[in-house]
């Protein structure tokens, strides 16, 4: 048997797969599915201090092998998230990261004094990422300085490790993640979904309400990938990666390619027990491959 079990400095997790934020509710949603408690850890949807409708719809758009997106944050904000979801979260034996978002610089940080002095709480991960919220897609993460800015002012507050998300969308994603890690985040998780556009030919309007959305799913795997490598050939903190894992074998190759954990987002659309599915195959390509820990993969790409 293959050790699953995967250190990232600031926490062990059982296994690397970790439910990914927007596509997992904010955990007991899918605990009529699977038992948390197998998971690596799961990240709750994203919040803001204050509820949020989201999005107008049509919100969703399916397209060849993946999914566009343009949720906007809707969320109940912290305060309900605290009082009514939180307590139910408290006994698990999972890692629960909190997917902190902001309007503002401030505003991320509110959101993390609030949570300080909460239980069960196993880490923060920035949102600063989400393309569906400003105009053009705009988000603090396309910006070395604006991430640099977020990420310092959380970490002085935060009680806890920061995962700082990032955008496919920068222009140079390496710069934002020596940004962030400079900053003091204590590990990076990327991507968040890629800026697209999804077209009506017959009324010929955009698909969604929002014109614009966030592609994720297998489309989006290879460009994924590169990304992956790119900022974890060039970092020091641990790197979770995700964009279009649907198999123990797409995990791999993220680990292969330097993540030390890796997210699953859309798959949990296709079959709720996806996250379940990919840590059994993981473990099987880990035999298979004679491996004594999983995490011996990280990095391992053979350029
Ligand atoms: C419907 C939907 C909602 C999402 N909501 C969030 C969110 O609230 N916060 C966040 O950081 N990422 C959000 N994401 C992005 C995912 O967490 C993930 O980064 C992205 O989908 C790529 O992974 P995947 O290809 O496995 O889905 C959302 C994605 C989808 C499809």
């Amino acid at each position: 048997m293959t050790d699953l079990s995967v250190d990232l400095g600031f926490c062990v997790l059982k296994n690397p797969v970790i439910a990914a934020s927007g596509t997992f509710g904010y955990g007991p949603e899918f605990q009529q599915f699977l038992d948390l408690n197998r998971l690596g850890g799961f990240v709750v949807k994203g919040l803001y201090y204050d509820p949020r409708p989201g999005n107008p719809p049509p919100r969703l758009k399916e397209t060849a092998a993946g999914l566009i997106n343009a949720i906007g944050l809707q969320g109940i904000g912290v305060e309900r998230f605290a009082e009514e979801i939180l307590p139910g979260l408290q006994g698990l034996d999972t890692a629960v990261i909190i997917n902190v978002c902001g309007n503002h610089d401030e505003e991320y940080a509110e959101v993390v004094e609030y949570l300080n002095d909460r239980d069960g709480i196993t880490a923060y991960e920035l949102n600063v990422s989400c393309p569906n919220v400003k105009q053009e897609g705009r988000c603090p993460a396309m910006y070395p300085d604006a991430t640099y800015r977020i990420v310092k002012l959380v970490k002085r507050i935060s009680r806890r490790p920061l995962i700082t998300k990032l955008t496919p969308n920068a222009a140079d994603i390496i710069e934002v993640a020596l940004s962030a890690q400079e900053a003091g985040s204590d590990a990076l998780s990327l991507v968040n979904t890629f800026l697209a556009l999804a077209v009506d030919a017959e009324t010929r309007r955009p698909a969604l309400a929002n014109v614009f959305g966030g592609l994720s799913g297998p489309a989006i795997k290879p460009l994924a990938l590169r990304c992956v490598y790119q900022v974890a050939a060039r970092v020091s903190v641990p790197v979770i990666g995700m964009g279009g894992i649907m198999t123990g074998t797409d995990a791999a190759e993220f680990l292969i390619s330097g993540a030390s954990a890796v997210q699953v987002g859309t798959a949990n659309f296709v079959d709720p027990h996806a996250t379940l599915n990919i840590i059994s195959e993981l473990e099987e390509y880990g035999r298979r491959q004679g491996l004594e820990k999983i995490s011996e993969l990280t990095g391992t790409l053979k350029i």
